[in-house]
This record gives C-alpha cells, sequence and structure tokens, in this order.
C-alpha cells in the first residue's frame, strides 16, 4: 500500500486520497513560490474588487488584507512552511491565510480559480523581471558608450571572414554591439507590452457569475488593460515564449561578443586584457589565465535556446483551455530570467574594465595590406575607373607582397609606375589613420563619428 494525502482543495468530490508520489510528482510548490509575492498582489487586487463590487464585506476585506500582509511578512521572514502536500504556491498562501483568519479566508477564492491566478502571478512575476534586466542591460549599454569614447581614436583590424580586411576603430567596433543590445532592449520592451494585460476573471476558463470588474483589479495591478478571451487568458503562454525568445537572441549576441573577447584575449591577438578578477587559473598551468565569465556566457547560451525550444514544444499540442501541462512553463522561465540576468550582469561589470593594446591592434592592422582598398579609392578620385584602380591595386599588392613591406613603405616612383596619376598625397590614404579618418558619415568607423554616436546615443538612453 502506497501512502496517501489528503488535499482540502478538491476533497470533496474524490473517495481515496492522492498517492503520495503522485501529489510529490503534480506539486509545483518547490519552485513556484519563487512567485509568491505576486502572488499575494493579485489575491489583495482581487480582494479588494470583491470588496468594492459588493462581493465580500469591507469587514471581511480587511481581514484578508492584514492576513495576506502576515504572510507576506512571514515569507520574507523564512519562517513560512511550505507544504507539498498543498501542491502548489497559491494553495499554501490560501490554506495559512485560511489558518491565520478563519472562514473568511475560504472567500477569497470568490469568482476565481487557480488557472486566471497562475496567469497572473506569472505575469506579473516576469513584468518585474524584465525591468530588472532592461536595467543590467542599460548598465552594460551605458559601459560600451564609456569605453567606445575612450577608445574612439584606438585603430585594430575590422575583419571579415576573420581576415584582415580594412582598418576600423575599436571605439566604433564597440559601437556595433550597443547597437545590437539596443534592439534586444527594445524586443524585451515590447514583450513586456504585450504581456501587461490582466487574465484575472477568466476563471477556470469561461469567466465568472459574479459581478466582477475586471478593469478595476487589472489597474490595481499596473495592467495596461485586460486579456479579451478568458479561454484565451488562461490558456495561452506565449508572452513566455516571447521573452525566451527575445533572451535567445540576446544570449546569441553575448555569445559572439563572448567569442571576440576570447579571442582578443588569447596571447596570438593580445588586443585586451579581461582584468584577473574575471578569469581563472589552471590547476595545472601556472601560465594559464582563462577568460571564464565569457566562456560560460558563451555556454549558457545553450540553455537559454533549450528553454525557448521546451515551451514551444509544450505549448504546441494543447487544446483549449488550460491543462496541467502549463505547470512546465515555470522552470524554463524562472532559469532564462536568472542565467539572462547573471550573463548580463558580468558583462556590465566586465566591460568597462577591459584594458586594451593598442599597440598589438594597430600592428594587426598593419598587416594584410588593410588600406588597399584606401589606394583604389584614391586612384578613383583622380578619375580611374573603379575596375582599373582595382587592376593597380592587385599590382602594387604584389609588388609589396615581392618586397615583404606595407604597401605605406612603397617609394613613390614604384607606385608611379603602376599609374601616373598618383602622387604624394597617396600615403595619406595608405596610413591608418587616414584611412579610418575618411569614413566619416553616419555608421562610418572615424573617431569623429564614434564620439558623435557616442554623445547621440547616451542622450537617447538617458531619455
Ligand atoms: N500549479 C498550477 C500551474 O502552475 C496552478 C494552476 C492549477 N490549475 C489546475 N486546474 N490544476 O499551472
Amino acid at each position: 500500500m502506497s501512502e496517501h494525502t489528503t488535499n482540502s482543495a478538491w476533497g470533496g468530490r474524490f473517495q481515496e486520497s492522492t498517492d503520495a508520489f503522485v501529489a510529490a510528482f503534480t506539486a509545483s510548490v518547490d519552485f513556484d513560490q519563487q512567485m509568491a509575492q505576486e502572488d499575494i498582489d493579485g489575491s489583495l487586487a482581487h480582494a479588494a474588487m470583491l470588496v468594492k463590487q459588493g462581493i465580500l464585506s469591507e469587514e471581511e476585506g480587511a481581514q484578508i488584507r492584514s492576513g495576506l500582509e502576515q504572510v507576506r511578512s512571514e515569507i520574507a521572514a523564512g519562517t513560512f512552511a511550505w507544504s507539498v502536500a498543498l501542491e502548489d504556491v497559491h494553495m499554501n498562501i490560501e490554506q495559512r491565510l485560511t489558518a491565520l483568519i478563519g472562514i473568511t479566508g475560504k472567500k477569497l477564492h470568490t469568482g476565481r480559480s487557480r488557472n486566471d491566478q497562475v496567469a497572473t502571478d506569472l505575469r506579473l512575476f516576469l513584468r518585474s523581471q524584465i525591468d530588472e534586466i532592461s536595467a543590467e542591460l542599460v548598465r552594460l549599454q551605458q559601459g560600451l558608450l564609456d569605453v567606445a569614447e575612450r577608445e574612439a581614436t584606438t585603430i585594430m583590424p575590422g575583419f571579415t571572414h576573420l581576415q584582415v580586411a580594412q582598418p576600423i576603430t575599436f571605439g566604433h567596433h564597440l559601437l556595433a554591439w550597443f547597437e545590437m543590445l539596443k534592439r534586444d532592449f527594445e524586443r524585451l520592451q515590447d514583450c513586456r507590452k504585450r504581456l501587461n494585460q490582466s487574465p484575472l476573471g477568466a476563471a477556470a476558463l469561461a469567466g465568472t457569475t459574479y459581478p466582477i470588474d475586471r478593469e478595476y483589479s487589472a489597474q490595481l495591478l499596473g495592467f495596461d488593460g485586460v486579456c479579451q478571451n478568458s479561454l484565451d487568458a488562461v490558456s495561452d503562454r506565449d508572452f513566455t515564449i516571447e521573452f525566451c525568445a527575445a533572451a535567445s537572441i540576446t544570449m546569441m549576441h553575448l555569445s559572439r561578443f563572448c567569442e571576440e573577447l576570447i579571442l582578443w584575449n588569447s596571447s596570438a591577438f593580445a588586443f585586451v586584457d579581461i582584468p584577473d578578477r574575471f578569469c581563472t587559473g589552471s590547476s595545472i598551468m601556472p601560465q594559464k589565465k582563462n577568460p571564464d565569465v565569457p566562456e560560460l556566457v558563451r555556454g549558457k547560451t545553450g540553455r537559454v535556446y533549450g528553454h525557448l525550444f521546451s515551451l514551444l514544444t509544450l505549448m504546441k499540442g494543447q487544446p483549449l483551455a488550460y491543462n496541467k501541462d502549463n505547470q512546465e512553463d515555470k522552470e524554463p522561465v524562472f532559469d532564462t530570467i536568472t542565467t539572462l540576468r547573471h550573463c548580463l550582469r558580468a558583462f556590465a561589470d566586465m566591460v568597462p574594465m577591459l584594458e586594451t593594446n593598442a599597440e598589438n591592434m594597430l600592428r594587426a592592422a598593419a598587416q594584410g595590406f588593410s588600406t588597399a582598398t584606401d589606394l583604389a579609392d584614391y586612384l578613383v578620385g583622380k578619375g580611374v575607373a573603379f575596375r582599373d584602380a582595382h587592376e593597380v591595386v592587385g599590382k602594387s599588392v604584389r609588388l609589396a607582397i615581392d618586397r615583404g613591406c606595407d604597401l605605406a613603405d612603397l617609394p613613390l616612383a614604384d607606385l608611379q609606375a603602376l599609374c601616373e596619376l598618383i602622387e604624394e598625397d597617396v600615403y595619406e590614404s595608405l596610413l591608418l589613420e587616414g584611412s579610418v579618418a575618411a569614413r566619416n558619415h553616419i555608421g562610418g568607423t572615424a573617431p569623429e563619428q564614434v564620439r558623435a554616436q557616442v554623445k547621440k546615443q547616451r542622450s537617447q538612453l538617458a531619455s
């Protein structure tokens, strides 16, 4: 004989109590207790609405309010006794409320179901987490702007196919990351906007017979409006999917950034130095300093993608309306929140502390004839057709390779032998500083543009 537990929330219909293993298997309290504050907020708003509508008396409302505040402080103090037998956060809190205030506690659930309750809690929870995540994201963006400003004139190689392509400024490179994060921020805000509708009042699935005021409880909870269909309100979890999709894209961006940091920090590149506090050593190779933070963030990207797929798969076969399957939505969402927040925090702390090795960056940029395009542009400026210019530059590069020197080291006479239109001023274009300064338009790599972007983005961030 297996052990059985009784659950008073539905005991009436049952002839035998729940199998102990099944009770533990179906319980969610171990993880959904994270939403306890939101559950209490939702209950307070629901009770206030019931009072306003005359469904509960003022006296009952006051009792519920003080009881719930007592529960809130017990949870905050860590003295609340969570019980798996009570299945989830909702029933744990309601049971304790009833223990504290008696029969009135049992009236709180009038005109409500755990189905609209859990959907409300999750929306409230995710909303406040999005706000916290957004704050970390902005902190990282601010750090990027500061470093971009500091490095506005630092020259580094710009790559295509991971081969030196054209010289760029490091500030400009960092601003590329800023742009990606800006879109990530917008995606989160967009998700927040769409999830901020109240499911309360949808009850189990069809609504309720009580004369409720959904707009009122929604307003008390800071929702922008109410879900317009009760079946949809209790059953869809698209807002969690949207959040995990937005989080996945942000993680993808961070992961690419990680990859660059790992390369740049390697001794082969030696462009940046990640401060010791963000690294660990090797237990066997004393010379090692490993870029653990970027490696771990890159690794954690996989689990966030996984959560997105868990949720998509969780929803794909569900008929309307609520199904117990939906209980499985929380852990992927919670883990995505924690992972994303921690990764952003680590980055926001680390980025402003990156040390740059400008000399190595410059040396690398000078390799690979990175100003070849500038020579072509110079010739076009002298009236040569681009295709012909391309030919002349190809020959100049060939000559430089044969001599083992850079384009800027070729004597004028040799360049003129390839094209008589070339004059002394060609060396301005062949030098890295001239090359980056010449790309002076919105979105270009010139130091002047980097500074202008930093200024513009900083003022937009502040507003
Ligand atoms: N723990 C449940 C969940 O997370 C709460 C809703 C339960 N509703 C129900 N009809 N069994 O989805």
